[in-house]
């Protein structure tokens, strides 16, 4: 369970995409500390084993005009909206589904919570994806974006809706651009997560590849530090767009090294050909969190790959 900062006064709290990796850690966490939550997810890549027999649950897709109603009986304080197609390749072969889902899904989330008067709105956007190659490392929010994918369009439209949306309801929002997230109950079978896919491959010994030469690298962000990010916007009072990573590359070779290790993997790790169009370099610069949202990554990679890679071997266990 994610140590975070408390939300005082007891809230309904709606989570779409709380069947997910990140939105029901966010569920736990809201739970331990007593808020009412609610969940809405179509379970397309989320799971029931996920959902916390404390909350509230509707199976349903975000893009269904029962949404609405529901947003209006909950009567929701805050709304942390995670759920989303979230497969950048997907969003390349089938760009018309990643707009459905995550551009048009969020327009209509956030009509309904216009209508039921929601105060308080927290959007999961991506920082490796908004802001696309070329920016200075680490990436401030000031850069320009130059989404290098539909998913990253996606993202930064669902930004502009929100803030949109904020200023005509007068409904507090934040978007949190995350870095590359990692932890227990992360999909090992997706494109995205390496850790994950490591994890599991070192765990069950069919031999993990690496893409390319592996000196490309990524800012990974464990999602316990997720969690407090989403409790600190709500706290905070703020408006604004926030970077919610490290800062610092690691390489894909580096962290291949941390998962075997914590796996008690032996063999050497093979490398296959690169991936057309991937990303060299990237990581975010998060000073603004940590002034305006006092927020701080606080987990240390080595010691979140160690609880990752611990996860995925009591799941194998079971
Ligand atoms: N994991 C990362 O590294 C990362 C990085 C940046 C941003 N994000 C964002 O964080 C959020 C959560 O991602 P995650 O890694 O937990 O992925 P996930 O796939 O585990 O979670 C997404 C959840 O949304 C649900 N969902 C998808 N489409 C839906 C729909 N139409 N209606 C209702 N529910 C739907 C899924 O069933 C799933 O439970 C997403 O918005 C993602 O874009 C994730």
């Amino acid at each position: 369970m994610a140590e975070v900062g408390k939300i005082v006064n007891i809230m309904n709290i709606l989570v779409t995409g709380g069947a997910g990796f990140i939105g029901s850690h966010i569920v736990d966490a809201l739970i331990a500390q007593e808020h009412r939550v609610v969940i809405v997810d179509d379970l397309s890549t989320g799971s029931r084993r996920n959902i916390n027999a404390q909350a509230m649950f509707y199976k349903l897709d975000i893009r269904s005009s029962r949404l609405e109603k529901i947003v209006r009986d909950v009567k929701p304080q805050a709304v942390f909206h995670h759920a989303a197609q979230m497969d950048v390749r997907r969003s390349v072969q089938d760009p018309v589904f990643d707009a459905q889902t995550n551009i048009l899904g969020t327009i209509r989330l956030l009509a309904a919570c216009e209508h039921a008067g929601v105060t308080n709105i927290v959007f999961a956007s991506s920082g490796g994806a908004v802001y696309g190659d070329g920016t200075p490392l680490p990436t401030l929010e000031s850069a320009a974006p130059s989404p290098a994918s539909p998913y990253g369009i996606g993202k930064l439209a669902g930004e502009h809706y929100l803030r949109y949306t904020g200023a005509r309801s007068r409904c507090r929002w934040v978007a949190l651009r995350y870095a590359n997230v990692y932890g227990p109950r992360q999909n090992s079978s997706g494109e995205a997560g390496v850790i994950a896919i490591f994890a599991q491959k070192m765990l069950t010994g069919s031999g993990p590849v690496i893409n390319g030469d592996g000196r490309q690298t990524r800012d990974f962000v464990f999602v316990d530090d997720i969690v407090r990010a989403n409790i600190a916007a709500v706290k905070s009072k703020k408006n604004g767009i926030y970077n919610i990573g490290t800062g610092r590359q690691c390489s894909i070779n580096t962290v291949a090294r941390l998962v075997a290790r914590a796996a008690g993997y032996k063999p050497s790790i093979a490398h296959g050909p690169a991936k057309e169009g991937e990303q060299r370099k990237s990581a975010i610069d998060s000073h603004k969190a940590k002034e305006q949202l006092r927020w701080n990554p606080e987990v240390a990679l080595e010691e979140g790959i160690e609880k990752t890679v611990a996860w995925f071997r009591q799941r194998k266990a079971r």
